[in-house]
């Protein structure tokens, strides 16, 4: 096991009936800015369990966050940050509402000329505003770390940036409110769940035996819960199994002392910077060409992988990889979710074209081993 360090302040509040709780959670004195996304919080009636439980609160909002979340909006909202003098940030959605929060939070006390330097630059964060959630989307975990992935619409980028300043002080996750999730919306989120716990498990194995059960538990749970919960979306258990799945899937206990990928989330951002696909759509097509790609490295974990939740037998190593690698993508297509660029009207040798010279031109190298560099990504995107 390699040496680790882990801290997370974030208070985690869950289950029915939870935004109530809100009043304990932010002091009165504050002023406070509630963050939303293009308004399913009206629709739902979160927004109104917000605004019951902060009656007397001096509050502003600010609407408008768009799914990957875009620099140029949460910039308008430090502006008004910096007009209203605000004290507390409160997210009030997905989790790119979240994501466009944690940044705004870091915009608002930057001190430097730009703060995409956050971005682009690995600019550090000095300070943020406090800020904290009710999360209304399993899928990014954002609720429980402290990362943000941001867009650029006049550059076509989406970057990340992380930083212990943008933990949230608390989320709140009441299940229920998932009820209302557009099927779409609930397959993007269990698809981006099973793919953050690949990126922390699935590499070379540095013997963190606990860490790797805990991810074979969380694809298990999944697989289990998922068919399920598209069968009964109304069903409070269901949709409580899956939120605490995607909490659990990136906030980082499993990968702790273990060694992490990412490169299916680093080639998926380009095709949703270039083409606008969905953040789980993106990594439904590139995990498992991305793992055939890979399997050399890979196959010993992937073959403990298909024994342990896909129930291979009789078979060795290899054989064991290939299989899990044709059952992962099975899993993806039986709840509904399509794994070719073709599918999304994406030309694969155009899309493999624009991200090489990307990558190139910024030198990325991604992987455990950082072995994914421009031509390789070029060869996983044209077989998507
Ligand atoms: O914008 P509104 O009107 O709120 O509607 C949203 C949006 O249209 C809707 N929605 C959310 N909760 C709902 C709901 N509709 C009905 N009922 C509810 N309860 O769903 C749509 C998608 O929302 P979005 O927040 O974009 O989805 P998600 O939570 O999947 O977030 C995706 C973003 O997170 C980033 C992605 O790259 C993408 O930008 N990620 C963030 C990570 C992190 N912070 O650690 C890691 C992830 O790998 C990921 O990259
Ligand atoms: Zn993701």
């Amino acid at each position: 096991m390699l040496n680790f360090e882990y801290y997370c302040p974030t208070r985690i509040v869950f289950g029915k009936g939870s935004i109530a709780r809100l009043p304990e959670l932010i002091d009165k004195s504050q002023k406070v800015l509630i963050v939303y996304g293009g308004g399913s919080i009206k629709k739902n009636g979160v927004y109104d369990q917000v605004k019951q439980a902060l009656s007397g609160y001096e509050l502003l909002e600010f609407g408008g966050i768009e799914p990957n979340p875009k620099y140029e909006t949460c910039m308008k909202a430090v502006d008004l940050i910096k007009k209203e003098k605000v004290d507390f940030l409160l997210a009030v959605g997905g989790g790119s509402t979240l994501d466009g929060t944690k940044f705004i939070a870091a915009a608002a006390k930057y001190e430097g000329f730009d703060p995409y330097d956050i971005l682009t630059k690995g600019a550090e964060v000095k300070d943020a505003m406090p800020l904290g959630d009710v999360i209304t989307l399993p899928a990014t975990g954002s609720e429980m770390n402290y990362n943000a992935v941001i867009s650029r619409l006049s550059t076509n980028e989406k970057l990340a940036f992380a930083s212990e300043k943008v933990y949230p002080r608390f989320s709140i996750i009441d299940p229920s409110v998932t009820m209302s999730l557009p099927e779409r919306q609930t397959v993007n989120g269990i698809v981006d769940t099973f793919v953050h716990t690949m990126e922390l498990y699935c590499t070379y194995d540095v013997d963190t035996p606990l860490q790797d059960e805990w991810a074979l538990g969380l694809l298990k749970t999944l697989i289990l819960e998922a068919p399920k919960v598209l069968e009964n979306p109304e069903d409070y258990n269901l949709r409580a199994n899956i939120f605490w799945c995607a909490t659990c899937g990136l906030n980082y206990w499993i990968s702790l002392g273990a060694v992490q990928d990412w490169a299916t989330h680093g080639i998926g951002h380009e095709l949703t910077a270039f083409y606008g696909i969905d953040h789980g759509q993106s990594l439904a097509v590139v995990l498992p060409r991305l793992l055939k790609n890979q399997k050399a490295v890979k196959q010993e974990k992937l073959a403990k992988l298909g024994r342990e939740v896909f129930h291979i037998k009789d078979k060795n190593d290899s054989e064991a990889a290939d299989l899990a690698i044709e059952a992962i993508e099975r899993f993806f297509n039986s709840i509904g979710m399509k794994t070719r660029l073709s599918d999304y009207g994406i030309n694969p040798q155009e899309a493999a074209e624009k991200i090489k010279a990307r990558f190139a031109e910024r030198d990325t190298k991604l992987g455990e081993r950082a072995a994914i560099d421009a031509q390789v990504s070029y060869d996983i995107v044209k077989a998507c």
